[in-house]
């Protein structure tokens, strides 16, 4: 599959994938295919930035390679180590034999046989299908050192090891960074990407949103829940639902077989989108009533 060649293909690739990309969107990732920059993407939770990761690689038909970040991530975990354990046993298979070739059974110990290739050296490797994708999950997770190191892996896709030589990606992969911005990533690695902001949808991207991913549910249910959330985030809460979140709420009022939304309903099912009790407390009483008639009001024509 060869990279879209305009914008409006892109957004029709991932489209076919089920994910909904707005211009801006599919500008950048267009931009990102086309130059071969990283595409850096931040924004709120459940606003689906892992998900392009994987819309794009299905949509490329290529492998997706996920390095999923999280505190105390080193450079071992993130591109290869020795199978210790099996290097250890090896060394003792040929010592209960004897005589073993001591230069031939080191070298075999530090071959690929004993190589464990972790996301990043595995995203260097050839594939037929083309460069694979790399999704860097949620980079803010780490810490500045192991930025710092995947800044220099980013620059010229190569890793060298010691006792194999340097093994070089015959193609860049296409990178695609996300982060919930927890803390700030580095200046430096942001200046190698495209970047762009993922923010919650608008109320027509979705319901298209939606539509893609619980298509079962009825027009007039999903018009009421999109709304109700659309309201919910202009609230002062703790935790404001994603999109993940929407698609959850209408799966559930679905297998309640609810057809619309009431302050009971609600009520009940306040679990699938808000995850604080504080939050979730703020609703009781009068307020999903209060949230419902604004949110029914949005929806009258002006
Ligand atoms: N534009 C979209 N088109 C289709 N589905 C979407 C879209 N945005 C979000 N989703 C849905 O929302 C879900 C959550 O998205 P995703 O996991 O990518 O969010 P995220 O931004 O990575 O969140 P987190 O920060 O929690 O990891 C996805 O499984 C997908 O079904
Ligand atoms: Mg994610």
């Amino acid at each position: 599959m060869q990279i879209p060649n305009s914008i409006d293909a892109v957004q029709e690739m991932l489209g076919a994938q089920g994910y909904v990309c707005g211009r801006a969107l599919g500008t950048v990732v267009y931009l990102s295919l086309t130059l071969g920059r990283p595409l850096f993407l931040e924004g709120e939770a459940g606003v689906g930035k892992t998900e392009i990761a994987k819309a794009l690689a299905a949509g490329l038909n290529r492998r997706l390679i996920r390095l999923q970040c999280y505190e105390g991530l080193d450079a071992s975990s993130a591109v290869y180590e020795w199978n210790f354990p099996a290097q250890m046993v090896a060394i003792r298979t040929a010592e209960a034999g004897g005589g073993a070739d001591r230069d031939a059974l080191q070298r075999e110990l530090f071959g690929p046989d004993y190589l464990i290739e972790r996301p990043l050296l595995q995203a260097m490797r050839p594939d037929d299908r083309g460069a694979p994708v790399l999704l860097i999950d949620e980079l803010d997770r780490t810490d500045e050192p192991f930025e710092a190191f995947l800044l220099e892996a980013l620059s010229d896709f190569q890793v060298t090891i010691p006792e194999l030589g340097t093994i070089a990606a015959p193609e860049p992969p296409v990178v695609i960074v996300t982060s919930n911005r927890t803390r700030e990533v580095h200046d430096a690695l942001k200046r190698r990407c495209l970047y762009h902001w993922v923010d919650y949808p608008d109320f027509d991207r979705e319901m298209a949103i939606l539509h893609a991913r619980a298509p079962e549910a009825a027009a007039a249910l999903s018009r009421e829940v999109v709304a109700f959330v659309q309201q919910l985030r202009t609230e002062d809460l703790f935790k404001k639902p994603g999109v993940a979140e929407t698609i959850d709420w209408a799966k559930c009022l679905l297998a309640l077989d609810a057809i619309d939304l009431s302050p009971e309903v609600i009520a009940d099912t306040l679990g699938a989108i808000l995850k604080y009790q504080d939050d979730i407390a703020r609703l009781q009483g009068s307020e999903a009533a209060r949230l419902l008639d604004q949110a029914r009001a949005s929806l009258e024509p002006a």
